[in-house]
């Protein structure tokens, strides 16, 4: 392979559902040209590769030079081609850079603090039990993500929304197509007409609930977000359903892929399964390795405002960097032996979460999520093995597992 050929599966949905076919061409990325050009034309336009962990933090670290804007993430030439026409489908906080990014990130900041964690935990707590009792209830066999991963994280998600468990089911398709839109398995969100058509629906249904917590304000962070004022005035119709859409859809997919993929790196590993029933303590530790291991977020991409010189190579005003989690957390200079899921991994500093202004809202949920889910299974897990083969979702955007068919026995 070549680094040529090696890029092009950055922008290669399919590669994304070969973990090793990837991580082939990632290491080789990392070895021989760890800042490299791709041209994936026409389909989509040119980017950087950003593979090294130094190098995307050196880009995420400085938010005044590369932007968010006007390319915030690897979308096809078409869809490039529409935003630049006529602006982007939504202005989620990932769309946007400072000033406005820094005052509407502020609005539900406070949801994602320590202590707003603190009183989520009984809830979540409550909800792991719920979907460990599901398993029990499934009889011994199950699609792991299918029956129990895809609805948790949902549920911890809406339930901090504050929306009704009857609407969830709808949430969930829609989060599906908007995230899974380059998967065959999918119905919608495939070409950029069905993409609008699913951005409507979530426009629709959003609109009725700031209408709603607009007259009857409650505690829960759909209110704040539909109650919520940039320079005394609220925000506007855009602006407040791309904030409902980014809690609820990065919310919510990262999190179940991490849950789905951290159960498959166990099964695995029996050896890690072992040391964490041997050692609860671990749990912390091992959600953080689950998050690296799966790194759920392929990418996001980086806009340059000036010349700049990254690891000798010249990047020109104007071109786009796309900065590739999966590659950065298998980075060798980081991680000793990457290729190793090691539930005790100390220290992990992972950039699965970004870094910097952008840096992931809901780490602190995500992480406290998966550590709850795992410490209530764990204890009730008799055995555990793979039903079939586990399949992955194409997608060059956010992902993971789609099927895990396992067979088990819990107490
Ligand atoms: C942003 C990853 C879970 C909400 C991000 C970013 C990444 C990420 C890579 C962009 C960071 C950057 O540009 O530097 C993940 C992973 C998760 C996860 C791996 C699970 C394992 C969650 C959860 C929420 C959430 C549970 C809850 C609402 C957000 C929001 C942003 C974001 C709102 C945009 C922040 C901004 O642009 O200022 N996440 N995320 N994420 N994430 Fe997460």
């Amino acid at each position: 392979m070549t680094p040529d050929e090696a890029g092009l599966a950055l922008a290669d949905p399919s590669a994304y559902a070969e973990e090793d076919r990837l991580h082939t061409a990632l290491t080789l990325l990392r070895k021989e040209d760890p800042v490299h050009w791709v041209d994936p034309s026409p389909e989509f336009n040119p980017f950087w590769a950003v593979t090294k962990h130094a190098d995307v933090l050196e880009i995420e670290r400085q938010q005044d030079i590369f932007l968010n804007g006007p390319r915030p993430l690897l979308a096809t030439a078409e869809a490039d081609a529409h935003a630049a026409e006529n602006g982007q489908l939504l202005t989620t906080l990932v769309h946007l850079d400072d000033p406005k990014h820094k005052v509407l990130r502020a609005i539900a900041a406070d949801w994602f603090k320590p202590r707003a964690m603190r009183d989520l935990q009984l809830r979540v707590d409550e909800l792991a039990v719920r979907y460990v009792d599901r398993m029990v209830e499934l009889g011994g066999e199950c699609d792991f993500v299918r029956d129990v991963a895809v609805h948790y994280p949902l549920y911890v998600i809406l339930s901090l929304l504050g929306l009704p468990e009857s609407d969830f089911p709808r949430i969930l398709k829609l989060t599906q197509e908007i995230f899974g839109g380059q998967d065959t398995e999918q119905r919608r969100g495939q070409t950029q007409e069905e993409m609008i058509a699913v951005v409507t629906d979530f426009f629709a249904y959003f609109q009725g609930i700031t209408t709603d917590r607009r007259a009857n304000p409650t505690n829960d962070l759909a209110s704040t977000i539909a109650n919520g004022m940039v320079d005394g005035e609220l925000l506007n119709d855009m602006d407040t359903i791309s904030y409902y859409v980014i809690v609820a859809t990065a919310g919510h997919d990262t999190t179940s892929s991490t849950i789905a993929g951290g159960l498959h790196a166990l099964i695995e590993n029996p050896d890690q399964l072992q040391r964490l029933r041997d050692d609860p303590s671990l749990a912390g530790p091992a959600a953080d390795e689950m998050i690296r291991w799966v790194t759920p977020v392929k990418e996001f991409m980086r806009t340059a405002t000036r010349d700049y010189e990254l690891r000798g190579v010249s990047i020109k005003e104007g071109d786009s960097l796309l900065l590739s989690y999966p590659s950065a957390n298998r980075d060798e200079d980081v991680f000793e032996d990457p290729f190793r899921f090691d539930v005790g991994r100390t220290p992990n500093k992972h950039l699965a979460f970004g870094f910097g202004a952008h840096y992931c809202l809901g780490a602190a949920l995500a992480r406290m999520e998966t550590k709850a889910f795992f410490s209530t299974l764990i204890p009730r897990l008799d055995a555990l093995d793979l039903a079939g083969k586990p399949e992955s979702v194409a997608t060059t955007f956010v992902g993971g597992l789609k099927h895990l068919p396992i067979r088990y026995q819990m107490r």
